[in-house]
């Protein structure tokens, strides 16, 4: 990838997590800031570190995240670069989720990926009970077998494609976005060859959530460049439109039973579908001007939920009527929900924004939640799915983890 392409995708990460830029910044003394401001300063603000927050561990996978996308330091200054982050910039208080207790019974296990610093994004739970996963800052895809935990990892021939979202296909090929990369990737598993198809725009910067529909028509989100897209695997052909709304951030994505893509704006408060045929978009307005949506769900009868990362709401949407119903989740207005999935009859998703990370349930019948403290903290759970048999995976982006929820 050229410089140049990676300046933008840096700086369409930066406009995504909308943080604050203070121009020069001049980091607090002590031992490691010399190192710190070495390693460190070549691709970003380091703004970019005085408003970020970990814990000592935390900070350890987040310079393994920056090394592996190419940051420069030895080895033997690990540990006085991780020491100074901690100590100066410490984990920001962050409210507790709610312990709310139900029928539903699950177990939770997690699963390490093999390089640190990976960033699980997504999971994709294959029909034959393995999880797929993206390894976003390890240029990797996972392919993890719960039966004997065993993890084989595939990595992209571009340099610094950030994996993010992904999908198989019928066959088994895996396919997913190249968010830095700007294209669609498609893994065959069994020779391991690797077909990229760049989005035919340069301006199509952070190609997101991919999407099968009943055709077998690839559709996706690509979030910074305000845009949705089509790819047709039989030609490669790919076409892009805008979205309706400037800077409306398309991100997760769901299909109808009828074929319909709907997906939801994160920089606007509107849900939105895709005409199949002519791609037109037709935009639906939440009731809230500061409704972030940014996950989505779909149940077999076409209702859609969606998780509101900026209000701390759950909301439900019936595209027929256009009818809009919002649950206040339990861990409050700045739990930040994100990850969702619609399985066994009940809405599931994390909260992210609560420490540690919860997994919620929510009963559409009796309208009662119940949730769960994620054993290894979660990390930012940024996408979970249901698997075939009815339980559900999860990527825990920030402690390198995969998990299966078993559901009883
Ligand atoms: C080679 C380029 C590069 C260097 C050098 C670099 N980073 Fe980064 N950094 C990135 C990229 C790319 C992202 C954006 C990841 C994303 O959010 O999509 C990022 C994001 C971050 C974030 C936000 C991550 C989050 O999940 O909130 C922090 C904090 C950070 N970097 C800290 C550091 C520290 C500490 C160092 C020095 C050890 C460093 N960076 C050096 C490329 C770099």
């Amino acid at each position: 990838m050229s410089v140049s392409s990676f300046r933008w995708s840096l700086i369409a990460a930066l406009l995504c997590a909308a943080a604050p830029t203070f121009g020069e910044t001049k980091l607090p003394d002590g031992p490691g800031r010399q190192e710190v401001e070495t390693a460190c300063g070549g691709c970003h603000e380091l703004s970019r570190i005085a408003n970020a927050g970990y814990s000592a561990q935390d900070w350890r996978t987040v310079v393994h995240m920056m090394l592996n996308v190419g940051a420069k330091l030895p080895d033997n200054e690990l540990s006085t670069v991780v020491d100074y982050l901690a100590a100066h910039f410490p984990e920001k208080p962050r409210p507790q989720g709610a312990a709310i207790q139900g029928p539903a019974q699950v177990t939770f296990s997690e699963w390490a990926v093999p390089t640190p610093g990976s960033r699980p994004h997504d999971p994709f739970a294959a029909l034959d009970g393995t999880i797929w996963y993206t390894g976003q800052m390890a240029n990797a895809l996972g392919h993890l077998d719960p039966t004997t935990g065993r993890i084989t990892e595939y990595h992209a021939d571009r340099p610094m494609s950030g994996p993010h979202g992904l999908v198989a296909d019928r066959d088994g090929n895996i396919w997913f976005t190249a968010n830095f990369g700007g294209y669609i990737g498609k893994l065959e598993p069994g020779t391991g060859k690797l077909t990229e198809y760049d989005l035919p725009d340069p301006a199509a910067r952070d190609p997101h959530t991919p999407l099968f529909d009943q055709n077998g028509t690839l559709w996706f989100t690509v979030q910074s460049a305000n845009m949705v897209g089509r790819l047709d695997p039989k030609t490669g052909a790919i076409k892009l439109v805008a979205s309706p709304t400037p800077k409306s951030n398309p991100y997760g994505m769901v299909i109808t039973s009828q074929g319909v893509p709907y997906f939801c704006e994160f920089g606007a408060n509107k849900l939105a579908s895709i005409d199949p045929a002519t791609m037109a978009i037709h935009e639906f307005v939440l009731p809230q001007a500061g409704s972030r949506p940014r996950r989505i769900a779909i149940t077999p009868d076409d209702i859609i939920w969606y998780t509101d990362y900026a209000l701390g709401i759950l909301g439900r949407f019936d595209p027929k009527t256009g009818k809009v119903t919002e649950y206040p989740s339990p861990g409050g207005p700045r739990s930040q929900p994100y990850g969702i999935t619609f399985v066994r009859g009940a809405v599931w998703y994390s909260e992210s924004g609560v420490r540690p990370n919860t997994l919620v349930r929510f009963d559409p019948a009796s309208e009662k939640f119940q949730t769960w403290l994620i054993p290894s903290g979660g990390g930012v759970v940024r996408n979970m799915m249901a698997t075939h048999d009815g339980n559900i995976v999860m990527a825990e982006s920030g402690v390198d983890r995969i998990a299966l929820v078993a559901l009883k």
